[in-house]
């Protein structure tokens, strides 16, 4: 706060496509898709529509106990993407609501079918599910909630893959290790556990680290043949993140839990989704005494504004080419990075897939690092800021996540813009490096 307190501000009044402007009529390109939220961009005419239009009819009423039509549908919708699989859908209202419910249902319909004894939690190392305290116990991002640990449920962390260098850069990942791993644990623990938690593909607040093709449903077969849900956070990589509406389904993986939100309203409102299948929901039937109800009364639960834009946002995607076209793309802004960056002197990692990108920053001189107050990636943002791009930095990377609706002509603007930022600021760090 006092780095922000001191510095110059940035108070965001209005957005158009992917450009988002400040008070004084500056543009900037939003290069982190409002904290990889945002979709078809901003102010979109169909979406504003869509909420207009609901506007009119119902801004809330409570689903504790009551429905609305337009939940309903979005909750069809939704079992759709799924082929029907996964035909439940619990609502809530942020990514972190939506992970805590999938964990809360698994631990009990455990209970529920009679077999209490399945109470492990497992989770990946480096994963991030948001920042309540059940999602912090089951994320392994030290840097973020290090200082809560003594709060925490127990959670057994499998490693999560490597990413093996490649030319020093882009590497392939390998998930040998972690399939070990989980191999020894099922075997030894497998009857006690009730469910693994990962984010499919990407793992985004770690930096964007990858997973091999054939990783979740390596990780899902073994699940399966130990009778552990498995839960897939989707939060992040799902509506188009990635190219897909959603990646499980992509990759042909049958999780026992889906969470959603992000971009599920294309980054206008706020909602949660948990899908899940008959098989769970059943475990909730019963009569009051037998004590079955799943007690999660979120207020805003599917919320009516929300689903109806949520709704828009998937009619969207559907439509013929736009996935390809955001996949074409993505593989633009791949191909631009590793232009601009495959050899530059401060780019020591990058990797991407999709709309989801990192680069780690450092020195040229690789002996050497910055000092973390010296906040290098994060000045790097702010002289990207003053060139008309928002970043966002994480340590000493910078995670590039534009709204998968942007233009090849735009990528090339954020893709020029940042590698000016970087050799505008970076060498002036020079006199206070220190030894790695
Ligand atoms: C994979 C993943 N899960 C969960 C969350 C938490 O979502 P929310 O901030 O809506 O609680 C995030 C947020 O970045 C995320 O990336």
């Amino acid at each position: 706060m006092r780095e922000y307190l001191d510095g110059d501000r940035l108070h965001v009044v209005r957005g158009e496509g992917c450009w988002l402007e400040d008070g004084e009529g500056r543009r900037y390109l939003d290069g982190n898709a409002s904290v990889w939220t945002n979709v078809h961009g901003h102010a979109d005419r169909e979406l504003d529509e869509a909420l207009r239009d609901q506007l009119g009819r119902l801004a809330h009423a409570t689903m504790l106990g009551l429905n609305h039509e337009v939940a309903a549908r979005l909750a069809a919708e939704l079992a759709g993407l799924t082929a029907g699989r996964l035909s439940r859908v619990f609502f809530s209202d942020c990514g972190a609501m939506a992970v805590e419910v999938a964990v809360k249902l698994s631990l009990q319909s455990w209970q529920l079918s009679g077999h209490g004894e399945r109470r492990r939690i497992v989770a990946m190392a480096h994963g991030y599910h948001g920042d309540s305290f059940g999602t912090m116990a089951l994320g392994g991002a030290q840097g973020f909630h290090a200082r809560f640990e003594p709060w925490f449920y127990p959670v057994e962390r499998m490693p999560a893959p490597v990413h093996v260098e490649c030319a020093g850069l882009v590497g392939a990942s390998d998930m040998t290790a972690s399939l070990a791993w989980l191999d020894e644990y099922l075997a030894a623990h497998g009857a006690e556990t009730a469910c693994l938690v990962l984010e499919p593909s990407v793992q985004g607040a770690a930096g964007m680290r990858q997973q091999p093709p054939g990783f979740v449903a390596a990780v899902a077969e073994r699940c399966r043949g130990a009778g552990v849900h498995l839960i897939l956070d989707e939060i992040f990589v799902a509506f188009g993140r990635l190219g897909e509406l959603l990646v499980s389904e992509a990759e042909g993986v049958k999780a026992d839990f889906v969470c959603l939100a992000k971009g599920l309203t294309a980054g206008y409102l706020p909602l949660g989704a948990t899908l899940t299948s008959e098989r769970i929901f059943e475990c909730f039937l019963g009569a009051q005494s037998e004590g079955r109800t799943f007690f999660h009364g979120q207020t805003f639960t599917g919320n009516p504004l929300a689903a109806a834009v949520a709704l828009k946002n998937i009619e969207k995607l559907k439509r013929p080419g736009v996935l390809s076209g955001m996949r074409d793309r993505a593989w633009c802004l791949g191909a631009g990075l590793r232009g601009a960056f495959g050899d530059h002197p401060n780019v020591r990692g990058l990797r991407q897939r999709g709309f989801a990108a990192c680069l780690d920053l450092g020195p040229a001189d690789r002996e050497r690092r910055w000092p973390v107050d010296l906040r290098a990636a994060h000045r790097i943002c702010l002289e990207a800021r003053r060139r008309g791009l928002i970043l966002r930095a994480l340590g000493d990377s910078i995670p590039v996540v534009p709204p998968p609706a942007i233009s090849a002509a735009e990528l090339d603007v954020l893709v020029f813009t940042l590698r000016d930022a970087i050799d505008a600021v970076a060498p002036t760090f020079s006199s206070e490096l220190i030894p790695s």
